[in-house]
């Protein structure tokens, strides 16, 4: 469970969360919509302890994030997963190494059989079995996106954080990404937060909607009653993200 409370950041002069409330309960996946700047990555940095708020608590799965010192939340982090906006690659290393790769740091107890046959699993579960061999830069957006995801849930998170991950993909390989967002929360039981302002995405994988707003969880509710909202500035939102998206479409 995640429990998000009275969280405050500012850069500089720039106040981003103003008094931020949020709950993900256990084995819930909560998507956060929101204007692009408003402060949805910002807020997961705060989640996973890259950042400390100014003020406020983040208590995941009972630990205290925000009063941990640096040695302490790096071990946290580690039982969350990270799905970064970029797929961030490792470009010198096959995909089957990429999805290795923090196995083979962090747990060294692992025979390198055992190593093989997680990345296997892993990359059989994204649909990128006959690709181990082959270099980041041989992967499309999609595909890419897929062995980022791959290298997450090899680890078994039981928190697992997405920023956009359909952001740049086309329908298709978006809508692809969207299953496997609920194939990995259902072989996981995760905790999950999705970030993204795309509609569709938020309405395949969420199991309550989120609208981020002025520092702040303006509204959240279930998938249903969240779309049915009468809220101007909830409509407001809707409205320009589906012309965005026909926008995108026909362009
Ligand atoms: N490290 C930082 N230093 C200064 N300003 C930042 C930093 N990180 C984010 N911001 C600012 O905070 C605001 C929210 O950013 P962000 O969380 O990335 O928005 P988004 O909702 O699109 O993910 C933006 O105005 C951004 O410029
Ligand atoms: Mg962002």
């Amino acid at each position: 469970m995640i429990v998000v409370k009275n969280l405050w950041k500012s850069y500089g002069s720039l106040t981003v969360l103003k008094g931020l409330d949020l709950t993900v309960n256990d084995g819930e996946t909560v998507v956060i919509l929101g204007r692009s700047g408003v402060g949805k990555s910002v807020l997961l940095r705060q989640i996973l302890g890259i950042e400390l708020p100014d003020k406020g608590e983040v208590d995941v799965n009972g630990m205290h994030i925000s009063s941990m010192n640096q040695a302490q939340r790096y071990e946290a982090v580690k039982s969350m997963g990270m799905l970064f906006q970029g797929s961030a690659l490792f470009d010198s290393m096959t995909v089957g190494e990429n999805v290795a790769f923090y196995l083979r740091q962090h747990e060294k107890h692992l025979s390198e059989k055992e190593i093989k046959e997680r990345v296997a699993h892993a990359l059989k579960m994204v649909n990128l079995d006959d690709m181990e061999s082959k270099m980041p830069s041989d992967l499309s957006g999609g595909m890419r996106k897929r062995a980022a995801l791959a290298r997450l849930i090899i680890y078994r998170p039981k928190i697992i954080v997405y920023d956009e991950p359909t952001t740049g993909l086309d329908p298709i390989t978006a809508q692809h990404i969207n299953e496997l967002i609920n194939r990995t929360q259902e072989e996981l039981n995760a905790t999950s937060i999705v970030v993204t302002h795309d509609i569709r995405s938020a309405i395949e994988v969420g199991d309550r909607l989120a609208f981020h707003h002025d520092g702040k969880i303006y509204k959240i509710a279930e998938k249903k009653a969240f779309l049915q909202d009468e809220d101007p500035i909830l409509k407001e939102f809707f409205a320009n993200a589906i012309l965005s998206e026909e926008f995108l479409r026909k362009n």
